[in-house]
């Protein structure tokens, strides 16, 4: 079907809303459900709901408990069928979606134990079949869901539905896809230990919801997002198969927004106003649809290319042409703390003070280093005073079987001395003993977190020797919302504020790096992000703040598009050679991230190919004030 509302709604089939943050959009959805739930009891019915899990769901959980406690939302009457769960695992496996469901939302509401349906992924194999049929029935008995609530994986999967799967096809198990384990890894701890199948509800069992609401956030889910609202109906993303639901919509927050082409292309949907942002956007977007630099772009071509009331405002295509390209020029710099004694009319930073006080923020460590190796190996060079604070510990990343090999260790050079040691014997032997208790999934003690925390305090102050900083100038916060949580499960509070807070006041920066400005809004940079935020809020008018610079850098996301870019910092071959020894410096994030040059070679050749200088690779960031 065929859907649309406006001109700039032109190329998307399904219905999509969106809103500034994830709170908003939870609201809303919130309320829609109290409003079903109501007016189902009213007649006498119960409401059946369709529940995901994941990150996504969290704040609509959230909102809902709340609705439940203060506004007297009551559960009882609610039916709910979860769309999946991990197979083969236990109900009680830290990771199972029983668990999660528990914890995120039936623990905290009054629905009775007999109305929560949820795959059951600890069936023997030989009785997967009759489960998955079970499962349609009871929906079926229920009188159908509903309103079902999705998210959106990577892979544009819905449940667990994978590309390849039909559009009639119903609950039944399925391999998960290679990306699909690879985001869950951190979760499960590692990738060995996600498992290879999960039972989900079909895309035909879905779309027979009388009501879908698929909810994405952070720019992580942009590119998938588009695909799904404005690419064909087809099998390769399943979620596209909600353009066939009548009632189906997308609420969304910006950053998720980015890839729809009346955010990211708005020209070419009649919107009419050229901001200079845009302008620049456009030029860089139809210089990459003819493979073109820009000073060789033509009149003509503006006007094929849907920007005929550009041209005609700001045009001929020479002069505009040579403005936007000088506007790129300007962004590259291999001075990012500015360039003492330097004419600073067109630098991204000014030249004084110099030197600089800079901070840069690091969610976890290792961040810093895949972010802004490079830059930072410049700034330390050039003589500024470089402090990196590492927002959270990271000891939830550190795999089991590192925190092994660092305890056999200790235990064994303790165990070499002959006397004195034996206090340090005991704690080599109460770590193994925890890891063992613990198992594979089991929560690890505060003394695993803590050892784990250390080994990666070691690898951030090797990573750091590297790109020439004093290991004395890193700042470790552990930021209290990490120590206290989970992945996908942690919540802010004043004390992280104040702990960054604290920093702030002690150095009163002149430069600030950051990173997760836009990232799914559960994740660990964004909740480093927003402490940051705030903390720099509180202090919007502190004299060193008006004059501090903020630039925001990505770390392990999507890299700036070159009309986003602020500054751009060149590497060299060498220097790009020593960011990856600093990032190799973090062996125990070796399964986690690519370990590549990648990113900043591909925003090199990007820079090139719009007519700009040949670099090996660029750094970039996005000016954040
Ligand atoms: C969860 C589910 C999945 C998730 C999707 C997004 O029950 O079926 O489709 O909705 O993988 O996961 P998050 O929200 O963690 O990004």
């Amino acid at each position: 079907m065929k859907f649309c509302r406006s001109e700039q709604e032109q190329y998307e089939k399904i219905p999509v809303e969106i809103f500034a943050d994830s709170s908003g959009a939870t609201r809303q959805l919130a309320a829609e459900i109290a409003a079903l739930i109501k007016e189902r009891n009213g007649a006498g019915r119960p409401a059946v709901l369709g529940l995901a899990t994941g990150s996504t769901p969290v704040p609509l959980y959230r909102e809902l408990i709340r609705l439940h406690r203060e506004e007297g939302l009551s559960f009882q009457q609610v039916v709910t069928f979860n769309l999946d769960e991990y197979y083969p695992v236990g109900d009680d496996h830290r990771e199972s979606y029983h668990r999660f469901m528990a914890e995120q939302l039936f623990n905290h509401v009054d629905i009775p134990a007999s109305n929560i349906h949820i795959p059951d992924g600890n069936v023997p194999r030989d009785s997967v079949f009759e489960t998955c049929r079970n499962y349609e029935t009871a929906i079926e008995a229920a009188g159908g869901i509903d309103l079902q609530v999705l998210g959106i994986g990577m892979t544009g999967h819905i449940g667990f539905n994978e590309p390849g799967s039909g559009r009639d096809s119903r609950t039944r198990l399925i391999t998960l896809d290679r990306i699909t384990r690879r985001d869950a890894a951190r979760d499960f701890l590692g990738l060995e230990n996600v498992p290879r199948y999960a039972i989900t509800m079909g895309v035909g069992t879905i779309l027979q919801a009388r009501r879908i609401v698929l909810m994405a956030w952070g720019q992580g889910k942009a590119a998938i997002v588009a695909r799904a609202v404005e690419g064909p109906a087809s099998d390769a993303v399943s979620a596209s198969f909600l353009q066939h639901h009548a009632r189906a919509a997308f609420y969304i927050d910006q950053p998720a927004a980015a890839a729809l082409t009346r955010i990211k292309h708005p020209w070419l949907v009649g919107a009419e106003t050229w901001e200079p942002p845009e302008i620049r956007n456009a030029v860089c977007w139809l210089a990459g649809r003819l493979e073109k630099p820009v000073l060789k772009l033509l009149d003509e071509e503006y006007n094929e290319n849907g920007m005929a009331s550009l041209l005609a405002e700001q045009g001929p295509a020479y002069t505009l042409n040579i403005r936007i390209f000088n506007e790129l020029q300007h962004t590259i710099t291999g001075w990012p703390g500015g360039k003492p004694g330097a004419d600073d009319t067109h630098r991204p930073e000014r030249a004084l003070p110099f030197p600089k006080r800079v901070l840069v923020f690091s969610p976890e460590p290792s961040d810093d280093a895949a972010g802004l190796g490079g830059t930072l190996d410049r700034l330390v060079s050039q003589g500024h005073d470089v402090q990196v604070v590492y927002q959270t510990s990271g000891n939830l990343a550190v795999p089991d079987s590192q925190a092994a090999t660092f305890a056999r260790f200790l235990l064994e050079s303790a165990r070499a001395r002959s006397t004195g040691w034996e206090e340090q014997v005991r704690y080599g032997e109460s770590l193994l003993k925890d890891l063992e208790e613990k198992g594979p999934f089991g929560v690890d003690s505060r003394r695993l977190r803590d050892l784990k925390g250390l080994i990666r305090r070691g690898e951030a102050r090797e990573s750091a020797r590297i790109l020439g900083l004093d290991p004395e100038r890193l700042i470790f916060l552990d930021l209290p919302f990490y120590e206290a949580g989970r992945y996908r499960r942690f919540s802010l509070t004043g004390a992280d504020t104040a702990a960054i807070g604290m920093v702030l006041d002690r150095c009163q920066p002149h430069q600030i790096y950051a990173t997760g400005k836009l990232a799914d809004p559960s994740s660990v940079p964004a909740q480093c992000f927003n402490a940051l935020a705030e903390a720099l809020r509180q202090r919007e008018n502190h004299s060193w703040r008006q004059t501090c610079t903020g630039w925001l850098y990505s770390a392990h996301d999507r890299q700036l598009e070159p009309h986003q870019i602020g500054m751009a910092v060149p590497l060299s071959p060498d220097q790009l050679s020593r960011k990856l020894q600093a990032i190799g410096k973090h062996p125990s994030q070796q399964t986690q991230f690519a370990q590549t040059g990648e990113p900043d070679q591909q925003t090199a050749r990007r820079y090139d190919r719009l007519g700009l200088a040949e670099y090996e690779a660029i750094e970039a960031f996005e000016r954040w004030f």
